[in-house]
């Protein structure tokens, strides 16, 4: 079957909102053809073979890669454009100073002369799509309008697709709205592009009210699968906050102790910060009967229950997770999930048809195909995967995939984790004392900028919750519902700050991180349940050396000072950055933070000039 020659629809339509909005999208686009996905395996194959057939897609080694493929992106499209990303409340005060935003009559104005016939000889797929599990109330729908077949193979991997999802649809439920274009018409006879896209044009634009999305331009990621950050962060974010729930950048890890006891912790660490790694890592074996399961990498919808307790549902079906860094021994579970059914985004490509990154092996092997699809120079200096390289594998194929990933009520979330890449001043674990210094502490998060978006790399920026580029409105509005959702349940999960990325005065990595992080997260597990010791420090609880779990690990004592130790210097600069932070959004800043940053300046100032747990002792 060839999707373009495909009837219309392979199922019924009696959606009246779905088809007139669909119509009019189709009028104003101009495609050839409309075709509705019904999420069949056979579809999938179709288009992937329609992309392999156009050159998009590499097939890669039937051997070593069975049903997987490989393509590269335009160089202009490599990763999310936080600059040209919008939300368009009606009033500007609602987006707040940390979201691009212009006026949405405005911009629909922009978009609708801009879009008109963006879609000409190219077919118009209609996505109908699920966020969650099929049938949780936690879970939502989505109907993603788009001119990329990459965008329809992904969603399939990426999101529940199809049939399934109109029968949840019916004949009224409402859905989120989210169109897409890669920006590229062709006019008749024109040879399409190997990764269409508009290299100078760009517009990822949210309307929070409406609840509704346009992309145009781009179709890498988070720009075009719409399901992801765009609804289940930027649009979801806004629902939350009306409804009363979270929407966060956060992974949800099972994490099962000897005696079978089970706590889920949710954690935020900013884009490619280890949030992947962490969701799927193997307990090195002295920690022995220690488990750790998925639940999901990237995004958390959170409810509290009627028992005031909180439950968390990952809203996505598949990873799209960095590649650069994975390796059989950094996270043997990726490597895994990855060994089939899967599509690699800018990554390299061996001789015999294999994909490659650098961090995969020690040795670069001879012969790559960069992902700039030439030859490879290693004497270049230049990567051969791009640094934002990924790949998009269904969760399904993860071995240690959670037994409750899908169930409709969700997980009991245990506690929660905040982190981000730092090289100085963050300890590596630290707990806040109570719900609002959490909080605190997650609002004034500061990370290394990485590849994931265009930026200065390696400068350090604010990231509150890790969702500075995901919140749907005004952040000052986020932490205010943050602080008075902890007030509304009786007993709110405790919060943990994390820094895995500390480095010591040669540069290096102290600490030794993925695998050795279940030290770590045993501590915390035990500590929520009173099983675990912890000393004050000047910016919250610390576990003392003997506190953690070290069978198997060489890491000294004076290790562990070096990247536990409280440099009042340090924290002044840092506080000087929540200052800063503040500022910027005085207007609607919770007055609790004013207070709570005061707190902490006297807290250093009471505290020797470098506070180290060694100068502690015992409790
Ligand atoms: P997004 O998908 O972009 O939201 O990010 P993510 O947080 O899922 O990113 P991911 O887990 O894929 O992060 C990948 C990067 O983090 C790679 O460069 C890894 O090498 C690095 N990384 C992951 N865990 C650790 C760790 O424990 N220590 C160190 N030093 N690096 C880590
Ligand atoms: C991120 O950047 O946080 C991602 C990748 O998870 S993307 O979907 O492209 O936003
Ligand atoms: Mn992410």
């Amino acid at each position: 079957m060839n999707a373009t020659a495909s009837p219309k629809t392979s199922y019924q339509v009696n959606h009246r909102e779905l088809n007139e909005w669909v119509q009019q999208a189709a009028e104003h686009f101009q495609p050839d053809q409309i075709y509705w996905c019904n999420g069949s395996q056979k579809e999938y194959d179709t288009l992937c073979q329609q992309l392999v057939e156009k050159g998009t897609f590499i097939k890669l080694n039937e051997q070593k890669r069975p049903n997987s493929f490989a393509c590269f992106s335009d160089a202009s499209d490599v990763a999310r454009v936080e600059d040209r990303t919008f939300i368009c409340s009606r009033k500007k005060e609602d987006a707040g100073p940390t979201n691009n935003w212009v006026d949405p009559r405005e911009m629909k104005q922009t978009l609708r002369k801009l879009m008109a016939g963006c879609m000409k000889g190219r077919t118009m797929y209609v996505i109908p799509f699920c966020m969650g599990p099929i049938g949780s109330p936690i879970s939502q729908i989505g109907v993603e309008i788009t001119d990329s077949e990459y965008v329809v193979v992904n969603m399939h991997i990426m999101t529940r697709v199809g049939t399934a999802v109109m029968n949840v649809l019916g004949q009224e439920r409402s859905f989120v709205k989210c169109i897409h274009s890669v920006g590229a018409p062709l006019m008749p006879g024109q040879k399409d592009s190997l990764w269409p896209c508009n290299p100078t044009t760009k517009y990822i634009v949210h309307y929070p009210e409406e609840r509704s999305i346009f992309s145009y331009g781009s179709g890498y990621g988070g720009n075009a699968l719409l399901g992801k950050k765009c609804f289940a962060l930027r649009i979801a974010s806004a629902m939350a906050r009306d409804e009363g729930w979270l929407a966060e950048h956060m992974l949800i890890v099972g994490v099962e102790d000897p005696q079978g006891d089970k706590t889920y912790v949710a954690a935020a660490f900013p884009s490619a910060c280890g949030k992947t790694n962490f969701a799927m890592i193997i307990p090195p074996k002295d920690l022995s009967g220690w488990k750790i399961t998925t639940v999901g990498d990237d995004i958390a919808w959170i409810k509290p229950g009627k028992d005031g307790k909180l439950y968390a549902i990952n809203p996505e079906a598949g990873y799209f997770g960095v590649a650069p860094g994975t390796n059989e021994r950094s996270n043997p579970n990726a490597m895994a999930t990855i060994a089939k059914n899967t599509i690699f985004t800018n990554v390299a490509i061996t001789p015999d048809g294999d994909v490659w990154w650098e961090g995969m092996t020690k040795n670069i092997p001879a012969g790559l195909t960069d992902w700039r699809g030439q030859p490879y120079d290693p004497a270049s200096g230049k990567p051969a995967a791009h640094p934002n390289a990924r790949f998009t594998a269904p969760a399904h194929q993860n071995p240690c995939l959670d037994a409750d990933w899908e169930n409709p009520s969700g997980v009991l979330i245990g506690a929660m984790v905040f982190g981000g890449r730092r090289s100085t001043t963050i300890p590596l674990v630290y707990q806040a004392h109570n719900w609002n210094y959490g909080v605190y502490l997650a609002a004034t998060m500061g990370s290394e900028m990485t590849a994931a978006a265009f930026g200065e790399l390696g400068k350090v920026r604010r990231d509150p919750f890790a969702m500075l580029p995901f919140c749907g409105y005004h952040m000052g509005d986020y932490f205010n519902h943050w602080l008075q959702f902890g007030r509304d349940i009786p007993n709110p999960p405790r919060i943990f700050g994390v820094n895995w990325f500390r480095k010591d005065e040669k540069g290096n990595f102290i600490w030794p991180g993925f695998g050795e992080n279940m030290r770590v997260l045993k501590w915390i597990v035990q500590k929520i349940k009173g099983k675990s010791n912890a000393v004050e420090s000047p910016i919250g609880w610390m576990p003392h050396y003997h506190d953690i779990d070290w069978t198997g690990l060489d890491f000294s004592v004076e290790q562990f000072d070096e990247i536990m130790t409280i440099d009042r210097e340090q924290w002044k600069a840092e506080l000087l950055a929540h200052a800063e932070l503040f500022e910027r959004m005085y207007d609607r800043l919770p007055k609790e933070f004013i207070f709570m940053r005061e707190l902490l300046l006297s807290s250093l100032w009471r505290s020797p000039e470098r506070w180290s747990l060694e100068s502690e002792g015992e409790e």
